[in-house]
Order: structure tokens, then sequence, then C-alpha cells
């Protein structure tokens, strides 16, 4: 099965959009044909650095590539360096109803949140996004909870192209990650972990251990000192539990036995540890990548080169379904 997914490179990715996506992504590569995009089309809709994008796209590769991601195996590739994404996304928004893009929750959001920058780029973003999907025919996407919505404007809008023009497209499905367990603040465990917030309040996967350590030793933790989940009574406790459960594949109610009759203190040392150990790779990889340019531009080279072949046979039956040739 064909399975397309991307990630922006808005630079400090944190440990919420690696457990809440990516982790899930890298053993799917080994049964399926997967492309993953790094969406700079995508990141330039929001309020964005130039002089960093080149700098933050080189992150996201890493990020793959230290998350398990085989270029041997799996299409790593720059959105940008394949022109028929912006084509197709064109074309797509020729039959995507702006009702549906109004309804947009990102759409919402973002709009709110950038209320001086609320461009037609902003609000065309999933359609860019189904043609990403659609330029590939990719069968299932898998991607966070907050995607989900996304996936399903591309449904629509590959029924659409395919009842008025002819059938090219499989209606693509997402795939959510199997723990729908969502990283909070440590801060504020009642919020989302966020990167535009307090950087106290969120991990990122390049993060210095010392900084780990103290992000963690100072998290928002309750009252009382037992180790205990309960997400009502106890959300920064159970939000650490959450976050060691899934790094260290340990079931939760066994880390509570572990920790029974220990303090807050002794359980964020521990967690502390293998946040440190768990991202080791990450950082290990940033570094590596610094020095080897060549080598990562290789792969996003050859990547942008497969994913060219499959996109112009795409875009020719496109262009002759739709009269264009
Ligand atoms: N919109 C996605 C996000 O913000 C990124 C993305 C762009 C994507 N194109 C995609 C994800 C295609 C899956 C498939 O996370």
């Amino acid at each position: 099965m064909r399975i397309f997914s991307g990630i922006r490179p808005t630079g400090g990715l944190h440990i919420g959009n690696y457990l809440g996506a990516i982790k899930q992504w890298i053993a799917l590569q080994e049964t399926n044909e997967c492309i993953f995009c790094i969406v700079d089309l995508h990141a330039i809709t929001t309020p964005y650095d130039p002089k960093e994008l080149q700098k933050n796209i080189l992150e996201a590769t890493a990020i793959y590539l230290a998350a398990g991601i085989d270029p041997e195996k799996s299409i790593i590739f720059v959105q940008s360096e394949v022109k028929e994404h912006s084509e197709l996304a064109w074309l797509l928004e020729t039959i995507t109803p702006m009702g549906e893009l109004s309804r947009m929750t990102q759409f919402k959001e973002k709009s709110k949140q950038y209320k001086d920058y609320v461009n037609a780029g902003l609000f065309n973003y999933p359609v860019l996004m189904a043609g990403d999907i659609l330029l590939y025919r990719a069968k299932a996407v898998p991607v966070g909870k907050d995607q989900e919505q996304h996936v399903e404007l591309s449904r629509t809008i590959a029924r659409k192209f395919n009842q008025k023009f002819g059938q090219i497209f499989p209606e693509p499905e997402t795939i959510l990650p199997k723990t729908g367990a969502k990283i909070m603040s440590l801060t504020d465990p009642k919020k989302k972990m966020s990167k535009s917030d307090d950087p106290k309040s969120c991990i990122s996967l390049f993060d210095t251990p010392e900084d780990i350590t103290k992000k963690i030793m100072s998290a928002e933790t309750d009252s009382g000192k037992d180790v205990i989940y309960n997400v009502t009574k106890k959300p920064g406790i159970s939000n650490l539990l959450t976050i060691y459960h899934l790094l260290t594949d340990t079931p939760i109610p066994e880390i509570e036995k572990q920790f029974k009759g220990k303090g807050y203190g002794d359980f964020k040392k521990a967690l502390a540890k293998v946040v440190v150990d768990y991202l080791e790779p990450f950082r290990r990889k940033q570094k590596e990548l610094q020095t080897r340019d060549v080598y990562v531009k290789d792969i996003l080279e050859k990547g942008a080169e497969r994913a060219r072949t499959i996109a112009e046979t795409t875009m020719k039956e496109v262009h002759e379904k739709m009269g264009l040739s």
C-alpha cells in the first residue's frame, strides 16, 4: 500500500509532535511504500523567517532520519522541489468549495492566532495537502488527530474529481496513532504542549540533557505526593506518566507500582533520565548531519527524483482528464 505523510519545517518540533505522529510512521515503512515529505510550501502560510527556512528543512530531515526512517526504503523529499505539488493544488482548487475550506478548524485557529497574516495560502492550505496526497495516489495518511479533518477533505476532493473528470484518485484513509494520548504542557498540564508557549513547557527533540532535566524537574505537579495516574485530580503527574509510558513501553500501572512510596522528585529524576536517553539519537543525528551537508542534500535530491517520476505520471493523466492536453 502506498502511504504519504508530511511535516512542516517550522523548527522546534517537540516530543508531543513526535509521539503523536512521527513515531508511528517507522513501522509502516517495513511493509508499505512510504513517502515522507517536508512540506515547506505549507510552512510559509504562517509568519516565518526566510533565512531560517533551509535550517528548519535540515532539522526536519534530521528528525526523519533520527526517528528511523530509512531513505533506502522510503522516499524523503522537500515539497517545493517537486513542482507538481503547486500545480495540482491549483487544479484542485477549482473544484473545492469555499464553504468546505472555511469550516476547517485549523484555518479558524490559525487565522485567530495570526490576525495580520490571514492570507489566501492559509485558506487553501488543505487543498495543497490534498494535492500532496493525491499526487502519489496514496491510500493511507498517518497523521495526528488534528489533521484528520484535512484528510477527510482530501477524500471529498478526490471523490469530486473522480465524479467530474473520471476515476483516477483513490480516496485516502487516515491512520491515527494507536495511543490517542496527547502530550500536555509541562508548565500548564491542562493545555497541549506547544512550542509557541513558554520554552519551559515544551521539550524539543534537540534539547540538551541539562535543559531536559531542568524542565522535567520543574514541571508543574499536583498536590499530594503519590505517583498515580488520574487526569482530573493529577493532570501534571498523569502527563509525566504518559510520557514515561510512551518512551519506555511500560504499562502505566507498572510504573505506578515501581514508584510506590517514592515521591514526585524520584519519579521526575527517573523520567528525566528516560527522556535524555531516548532523545540521544536525535541530538547525535542532528550534530552529525550538520557536518554532512552533502549527504543530506543527496538523500533529498534522490528522494525528489523518485517522487517526481510518480508525480509526472499522475499529472499527465490529470491534464488529459481535465482537457488540458
Ligand atoms: N498539514 C500537516 C500538518 O500540519 C502537514 C502536511 C502537509 C501533511 N501535507 C500533508 C500531512 C500530507 C499528511 C499528508 O501536520
